[in-house]
């Protein structure tokens, strides 16, 4: 079985190929246009996806070694995402495998990244936990089996990624700033400014109080000294980071003894962070869990995960017909 999976839910425009359940090819075209307007602009994002999709996919099907006529199924991501950005790529998917008269896999872009962790050696046990991570999301997902998960928490408002953003972005940081952040944090104090938890209620998260309580800090800094954020920049991120990292281990470890799991993985985009990877290690060797960590290429957005997900809908016939719409809100 042959598929080519294409990715397009924000800004970065995937194609990869997958046989017999191994990735074959995995290229991303990152889009750097939403740097200076400091995030993602929906309307640039779908121009842009449209540049990239076909030199995205002529050089997905040329590293896997093959040609389209090789291909028994073309998948693409549904939701959820940006609408422009998903037609972008449900469309390429809907005419390709239209023209080469072959079915179509829509797979929902949580759950790929879930299933990146089937992409690599070593892979969870079922059942397990994911903390799904990324600039849109921030869920606790119990997996049973890999087309079978639930959310058993999730924010109620922002997500962490959201969080680092906009931390930078206060910072005078470049979007996306969760790498940034992440950077400065590695010579910084993570303890010396203390920012509050919010406590929420089971196993939900929410992360517009920390932003609100940082700008707040940030204001009253700046009055007392201009220079402080130039000044203590890698104090402030370390110490940044490390609040959103206990928030999302806290609740994890929750999750865990509540569902009596030691089987815990971490996915999506903010799993890149070396703090979180660092301190998820640590509290797995505390609580005795096997930790699943993902390569950081299958951390953030890319089409390797969509295939691997469409590879166990293949398995299963799980196939959409050609009257398949994009769903920016797509249900689990
Ligand atoms: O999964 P992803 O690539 O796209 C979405 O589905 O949203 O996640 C993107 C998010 C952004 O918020 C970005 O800042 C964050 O992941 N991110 C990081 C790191 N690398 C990416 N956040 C913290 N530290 C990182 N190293
Ligand atoms: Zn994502």
């Amino acid at each position: 079985m042959t598929i080519l999976a294409i990715e397009s839910s924000c800004d970065d425009s995937s194609a990869a190929v997958i046989i017999n359940g191994k990735i074959c090819s995995n290229i991303v075209a990152s889009q750097a246009i939403h740097t200076k307007w400091g995030g993602v602009v929906p309307e640039l994002a779908s121009r842009a996806h449209q540049q990239h999709i076909v030199p995205v996919v002529a050089e997905a099907l040329e590293r896997a070694k093959i040609t389209k006529n090789d291909l028994n199924a073309i998948a693409f991501t549904r939701g959820p995402g940006l609408l422009g950005s998903l037609l972008v790529g449900t469309s390429f998917a809907k005419a390709l495998a239209m023209g080469l008269n072959i079915p179509l896999i829509d797979v929902h872009h949580m759950q790929a990244h879930v299933l990146a962790h089937f992409i690599d050696e070593p892979k969870p046990n079922f059942p397990f936990l994911c903390l799904t991570v990324s600039g849109g999301h921030t869920q606790i997902v119990f997996v049973r089996s890999p087309l079978d998960m639930e959310v058993i928490g999730e924010t109620q408002d922002d997500a962490v990624g959201e969080a680092f953003d906009k931390t930078a972005k206060l910072l005078d940081l470049p979007y996306p700033g969760g790498p940034l952040i992440d950077k400065y944090a590695k010579e910084g104090n993570p303890e010396r400014f203390p920012f509050p938890m919010v406590e929420m209620p089971g196993l939900n998260y929410s992360f517009s109080g920390i932003k609100t309580s940082f700008l707040y800090f940030l204001q009253k800094e700046t009055k007392k000294n201009a220079n402080f954020v130039e000044e203590n920049l890698a104090d402030i991120c370390a110490s940044m980071q490390a609040t959103l990292i206990k928030i999302l281990l806290q609740k994890l470890k929750k999750a865990a003894k509540q569902y009596k799991i030691k089987e815990i993985a971490i996915a999506g985009g903010v799993s890149a962070n070396s703090g979180l990877r660092a301190e998820l290690q640590k509290l797995g060797e505390i609580e005795n869990w096997n930790v699943y960590i993902p390569a950081f290429q299958y951390c953030t957005d890319n089409a390797g995960m969509i295939a691997m997900a469409a590879h166990f809908k293949a398995e299963k016939g799980e196939f959409c017909t050609q009257d398949v719409s994009p769903l920016p809100r797509m249900a689990w």
